[in-house]
C-alpha cells in the first residue's frame, strides 16, 4: 500500500461548518475506503478548529497539527459544500495557510456537495485550480453531488460508486 514514513497516508479535510454535513460524510466514506486498502487515515474537520488561527489572527496547536498532517500525507481528500458557486470560505482559509508547493507529489481528491447541478463546475473551476495552485495532482474523477443524491439524508449507491472510482484512481496514482 501507500508508504509514508510517518503520519497518515490519506488525510481528509472537511470544509463544511454544518454538524450534519453531507460533504463530510462523503469524505469519511472515502477515508474508510482508503483504510480498507491498508492506508492510515485522518479526518481534519475544519469546523472544529479555532477560527482565529484559521484566519491568521493567532496560532493554535490544533491548526499546526492539521497543517503538518497534510504535509506528511500522500493523498489529500478535500470536501466542501458549494457556497456561492464555489468551495466554502472555511476550506479556502485553511488552504491559504498551507505553504506554496505544499502538495507537490501528492494526490488531490475533490468532493463537493451542492443543492443543485448548476454549480457542478465548482469541481473544475474551483477545486481543481485550488489544488493545483499548491502543486497537487488532481484525480480526473472529482465527485460532485446534489441534494437529490442523498435520499433520506444518506448518499445513494451511484454517488458512493463515484467516490469509489475517485478512491481507486487516487490509489493507482499513489502506487506509481
Ligand atoms: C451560504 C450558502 C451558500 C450556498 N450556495 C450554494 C450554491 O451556490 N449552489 C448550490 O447548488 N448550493 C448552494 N448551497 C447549498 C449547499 O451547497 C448544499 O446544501 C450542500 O449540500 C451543503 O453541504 P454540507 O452538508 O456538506 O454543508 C449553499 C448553502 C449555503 C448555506
Amino acid at each position: 500500500m501507500i508508504a509514508t514514513p510517518q503520519g497518515p497516508a490519506a488525510v481528509g479535510i472537511s470544509g463544511s461548518p454544518s454538524p450534519t454535513s453531507k460533504s463530510r460524510g462523503l469524505v469519511e466514506y472515502a477515508l474508510a475506503r482508503f483504510k480498507a486498502e491498508g492506508a492510515v487515515t485522518l479526518l481534519i474537520d475544519l469546523a472544529a478548529l479555532p477560527a482565529d488561527a484559521l484566519l491568521g489572527r493567532g496560532t493554535s496547536d490544533a491548526v499546526a497539527a492539521a497543517l503538518d498532517a497534510v504535509a506528511r500525507a500522500r493523498i489529500v481528500v478535500a470536501g466542501t459544500p458549494v457556497y456561492r458557486a464555489t468551495y466554502s470560505g472555511l476550506l479556502k482559509v485553511f488552504f491559504d495557510l498551507l505553504p506554496q508547493d505544499a502538495l507537490i507529489g501528492k494526490i488531490g481528491v475533490p468532493i463537493v456537495t451542492g443543492h443543485g447541478a448548476a454549480h457542478a463546475l465548482a469541481i473544475d473551476h474551483g477545486m481543481r485550480p485550488l489544488f493545483a495552485s499548491i502543486g497537487a495532482t488532481v484525480v480526473a474523477g472529482g465527485v460532485y453531488a446534489t441534494s437529490a443524491q442523498f435520499p433520506d439524508g444518506k448518499a445513494g449507491p451511484e454517488l458512493l460508486a463515484a467516490v469509489d472510482r475517485a478512491v481507486r484512481e487516487a490509489l493507482s496514482l499513489a502506487s506509481r
